[in-house]
């Protein structure tokens, strides 16, 4: 079966075309990201992002099919993301998706956009199996969520205010590194010296899952606004590692007392944010000798992309559990 994935909830156009044999395999997986439009604004303007995905889903779709090396006819189904996400943007993939799907006669599926990024994780381990405790930390959201069979999903803790990813690119933003900054932060970082200085880790000591990252934010403010432009640039490595680590640590503490409290053997980590090396490494540390079951997504997958679109789609069409346009609740995250 061939399946047609699109994501479109933000400001990346991005199709993938999967094969679900034995195996699900990833053919192609090409995405147009519109950084460039959005980085004079320093952040993504909604309405340019939903011209832009009407300029690009064709074309993106097309090279998707082209570098799979089969025909639109070849097509079985297709899945895109229902939400959550930007109004605009959404509407752009659901119509493509809807309008394709009655062209090609084969039906479109809605896909939650976090499902979406806790299945790139599954096609790197696709005998995962429910229970388990997944840590979804994106661009929008921060959240630890109990996932049991049949797609039953239990908040355990999220974030009060601001997502990790938003920290990131708010914070990274301030010491003039961009957007987005994740990624930056995360390569300037490498082999710094994390205790250069302390930032807040907010609600670390409490004992539940719950985050707040908005208070980092005017730490860094403060502390960029008290020290010289030359100050910052000498010293920007050791400074992005300590912001790393604060954000990091605040992560792997909340994520070792969700794994306590509910007692479960794997964890499944998602998002941007699972991009991270130092989240990757730090979680490594704590899971592995406790004999928890980690996964990732290939770190290529970790952000938004069509491919986890489709293996959302794929996991669900396994458990005859699909959600057809009608029974999407595209503003729902996933668990409430
Ligand atoms: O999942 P995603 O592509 O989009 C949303 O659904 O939001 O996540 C984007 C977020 C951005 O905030 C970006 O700065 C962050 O993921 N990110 C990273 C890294 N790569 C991307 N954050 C930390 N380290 C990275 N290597
Ligand atoms: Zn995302």
């Amino acid at each position: 079966m061939i399946w047609l994935g699109i994501e479109s909830s933000c400001d990346e156009t991005a199709c993938a075309v999967l094969e679900q044999g034995d195996k699900v395999r990833v053919l192609s997986n090409p995405l147009y990201s519109q950084i460039q439009e959005h980085a004079v604004f320093g952040g993504v303007v909604p309405e340019v992002a939903a011209r832009e995905h009407l300029k690009k889903i064709y074309g993106i779709a097309s090279e998707a099919i082209k570098m799979a090396g089969v025909t639109f006819s070849d097509i079985d189904a297709i899945a895109f993301t229902a939400g959550p996400g930007l109004m605009g943007p959404l509407l752009v993939g659901a119509s493509f998706a809807r309008g394709l799907a009655l062209d090609l006669g084969v039906p479109a599926y809605g896909i939650n956009h976090l499902e979406g990024h806790l299945a790139a994780a599954w096609l790197s381990a696709q005998d995962l199996k429910p229970p388990f405790l997944t840590l979804t930390v994106s661009g929008g959201h921060t959240e630890l969520i109990l996932e049991e069979p049949g797609f039953k999903y239990t908040a355990i803790g999220r974030t009060r205010d601001d997502a990790a990813g938003e920290a990131f690119d708010k914070c990274g933003k301030l010491l003039g590194l961009g957007y987005p900054a994740g990624a930056t932060i995360g390569k300037l970082a490498v082999g710094k010296n994390r205790k250069f200085h302390h930032f807040p880790r907010a609600l670390k000591g409490k004992a539940d899952a719950e985050f707040s990252f908005s208070g980092l934010k005017t730490a860094v403010l403060r502390y960029v606004e008290s020290r010289s432009t030359e100050y910052i640039q000498e010293n920007l490595g050791d400074i992005c590692a300590s912001l790393e680590e604060s954000i990091v640590d605040i992560l792997v503490s909340k994520t070792v007392w969700a794994l306590k409290k509910t007692g479960m053997k794997t964890l499944v980590v998602g998002g941007g944010v699972s991009a991270n090396m130092r989240l990757r490494e730090l979680l490594e540390k704590y899971c592995l000798p406790r004999g928890i079951r980690l996964c990732f997504p290939e770190r290529s997958l970790s952000t938004d992309n069509g491919a986890m679109i489709a293996a959302a789609a794929i996991r669900r069409e396994k458990e005859h559990a699909l959600l057809n346009i009608e029974n999407v609740k595209p503003w729902m995250p996933l668990a409430l």
